[in-house]
């Protein structure tokens, strides 16, 4: 006897390969979900490798296919491939060029579905629910085809999205993943632990969450990590940006513009405070607050070093204001 959550798991399993043959042997398939791919310059071979699909634009296609193999609605509901409503049932991803989410040894978990007009109403990407063996906050997209470049190239390239992590492998940097779309959590940041102690944060050069995200990061800090940060230029994500490069131009950019986070911080924090004295006095707090996270007390030290020349402010005043934020930490 299958167990409830192997049944989530076949069924999963059973939409990927559905979609895959929707998207690869349909000629609606053909026409509106591949060469959308095409388009956003994915080849063939990239999108076999991450598995992409297509559901069709029809309210019930997947479902009435699934339910013809034997794949009962109860799953069909709980992995929110299928949305009941009353008698009714609704494919969760008409319509929609589909992005499997695999566990860390591959095994499909979820999904994410693009929506292939510009419909300003409609979510851009549909995902699928929290289920039994899907859990967001515990999973990055990417991780398990990324997971031995990450601990060979001895980094991890953190991005926004699904397409700046295919378009970023297809180039040539395969040791990157994402946490789509969601704030990172310590649970994800262990996951990338596991393999590298470094890490480089790439945000979308549209950058509008960019101080909110800065805090995220103090996350990655408190796992005794060294975290780097890049951006890109206005309107660029790492995906255009890699669509429009070679590898050897990506990679110079990114060794070129990945800026130590407590460096980077500091200086955009300055740069915001702008002469003011209130502002410059919250943002010393605020960078101190961040280096307070990192366990290793000898790189506090270098930091607070840094930060002095950075903020130009003495580094008495910092290692005072370290040891008051330490204190109220204990
Ligand atoms: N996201 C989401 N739901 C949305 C918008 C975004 O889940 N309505 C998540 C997706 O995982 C997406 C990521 O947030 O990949 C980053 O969002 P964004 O930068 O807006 O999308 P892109 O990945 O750049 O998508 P695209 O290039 O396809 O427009
Ligand atoms: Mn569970
Ligand atoms: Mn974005
Ligand atoms: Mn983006
Ligand atoms: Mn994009």
């Amino acid at each position: 006897k299958i167990d409830a959550r192997e049944s989530l798991y076949l069924v999963s399993e059973y939409a990927n390969s559905y979609f895959q043959k929707i998207l690869h042997s349909t000629d609606q398939g053909k026409a509106i979900g591949l060469s959308y791919f095409k388009e956003r310059g994915f080849t063939d071979e990239i999108i076999k490798k991450f598995q992409l699909g297509y559901s069709l634009d029809q309210w019930q296609a997947f479902t009435d296919d699934a339910l013809g193999k034997g794949y009962k609605l109860e799953f069909l509901e709980k992995t929110g491939l299928t949305i009941v409503k009353e008698d009714k049932r609704f494919d969760r991803f008409k319509g929609r060029v589909m992005f499997p989410i695999h566990s860390m040894s591959g095994r499909v978990l979820g999904f994410g579905g693009r929506i292939l007009t510009n419909d300003k109403k409609a979510a851009k990407y549909l995902n699928s629910p929290e289920s039994d063996i899907y859990h967001k906050s515990k999973v990055l997209y990417g991780l398990y085809f990324a997971k031995q470049t990450i601990a060979k190239e001895n980094n991890c390239y953190l991005v926004e999205g699904y397409t700046d992590v295919i378009q970023f492998y297809q180039t040539g940097v395969k040791n990157v993943v994402s946490s789509s779309g969601t704030a990172l959590t310590p649970e994800q940041i262990r996951l990338i632990n596991r393999l590298t102690a470094n890490i480089t944060v790439l945000f979308d050069g549209d950058a509008a969450g960019l101080r909110a995200s800065l805090r995220g990061i103090d996350l990655i800090l408190e796992q005794g990590m060294n975290v780097k940060v890049c951006t890109f230029p206005d309107g660029e994500d790492p995906d255009s940006f890699a669509k429009s490069n070679s590898l050897a131009e990506l990679q110079d950019y990114l060794d070129a513009n990945a800026k130590d986070f407590i460096q980077f911080k500091a200086s955009i924090l300055v740069e915001e405070a702008n002469n003011d004295p209130i502002k410059k006095a919250e943002t010393i707090r605020d960078i101190v607050n961040s280096i307070s996270k990192i366990p290793d007390a000898i790189k506090q030290e270098v930091y607070i070093q840094e930060c002095a020349q950075i903020m130009d402010i003495s580094e008495n005043v910092l290692f005072s204001t370290l040891a008051q934020i330490s204190k109220k930490d204990f």
